[in-house]
């Protein structure tokens, strides 16, 4: 495994690629890129990067936004399988109607949709912004999609809008119960539960911290705490535990494995950047328009 780490590795700098990898992603995916990240560290990084060629290791919405955001480059997609069921829950004819039934409404689409639906959005957010975005808004009625737990949770902090959403939902997440948390809390008395905004609101309930990928990880390293119950997609446990290797990590449930994130193999990352495809190609009309929403996002302020 690690002579054909060293042989991606050599072959990126002959290609002037960058690998970009998401948290979930499979352990020696993640050794070998250059950057780990969340939903939105990874479109900041599509955005700002000299390289190339951006090899993008994670699902395919995800590649779709570095394409958005970087129309000169070469954006090279080892699977294009790799979906997410989410992104399949909803269709421009869904977000149509939602328009038609509230017109003065903007548009807030998570990330995790395809292009066709960003195109026809007036603004995108991720698990790490959506608070920030939906602040940035004026608007009292705001329609967010595709993800209804995000949109959910997103409301608690607005008690003065009316969020209305689609009933889209990640199953890797929906599929958490409060019985599986209390179960691993009591199994971990001392443990700090850490859930992904996508869980169900009443999971969201027993969470001591309520983070995106990256901001689990930036909340275990910062934490005093020494044990962690887990409430997202069990990926996340092996940067966890590598940077923080004298914590202990419990998944707060085996179920939550999106199989769609394990489909990249170091052999795929090879012939990839060997052959420099497939390529993510999204027509430019579509692209402009998704464009937009995309940049607006990564214009909000982090915090
Ligand atoms: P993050 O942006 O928090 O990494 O989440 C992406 C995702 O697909 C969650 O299921
Ligand atoms: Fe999509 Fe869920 Fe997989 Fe994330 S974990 S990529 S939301 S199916």
């Amino acid at each position: 495994m690690r002579e054909l780490q060293q042989e991606i590795r050599a072959l990126a700098r002959e290609k002037k690629a960058i690998i970009l990898a998401h948290n979930y992603q499979p352990p020696e995916i993640q050794d070998v890129a250059d950057l780990t990240g969340d939903s939105l560290e990874l479109s900041l990084k599509a955005a700002q990067t000299e390289a190339e060629v951006i090899v993008f290791c994670g699902v395919r919405f995800m590649a779709e936004t570095a394409a958005i955001v970087c129309p000169d480059k070469l954006v090279v997609f080892p699977r294009p399988e790799a979906g997410c069921e989410m992104a399949d829950m909803i269709t421009v004819e869904d977000v149509e109607a939602l328009k038609a039934k509230y017109p003065k409404a903007p548009v807030v689409t998570y990330v995790n949709s395809y292009v066709e639906i960003k195109a026809v959005s007036d603004i995108c957010c991720t698990s790490a912004n959506s608070i920030n975005v939906v602040k940035s808004l004026a608007a009292k009625e705001i329609i967010f999609l595709p993800d209804m737990n995000l949109a959910r949770y997103t409301q608690r902090f607005f008690p003065d809008k009316k969020i209305y959403f689609h009933e889209g939902f990640c199953p890797f997440h929906d599929v958490l119960t409060v019985e599986e948390v209390k179960k691993a809390k009591e199994a971990h008395p001392q443990a700090v539960f850490m859930a992904h905004p996508e869980c169900r609101p009443e999971v969201i309930d027993l969470a001591d911290a309520v983070r995106s990928t990256s901001g689990m990880l930036r909340f275990a390293r910062e934490s005093e705490a020494r044990e962690f119950i887990v409430g997202t997609e069990v990926g996340l446990l092996y940067p966890l535990k590598k940077q923080n290797p004298d914590k202990e990590f419990y998944p707060a449930s085996e179920k939550m494995l999106c199989k769609a994130m394990k489909i990249i193999s170091l052999e795929d990352l090879k012939r990839a950047l060997e052959t420099l495809s497939p390529v993510v190609r999204v027509p430019e009309d579509i692209r402009k328009r998704a464009y937009r929403a995309v940049a607006r996002m990564l214009e909000i302020p982090r915090s």
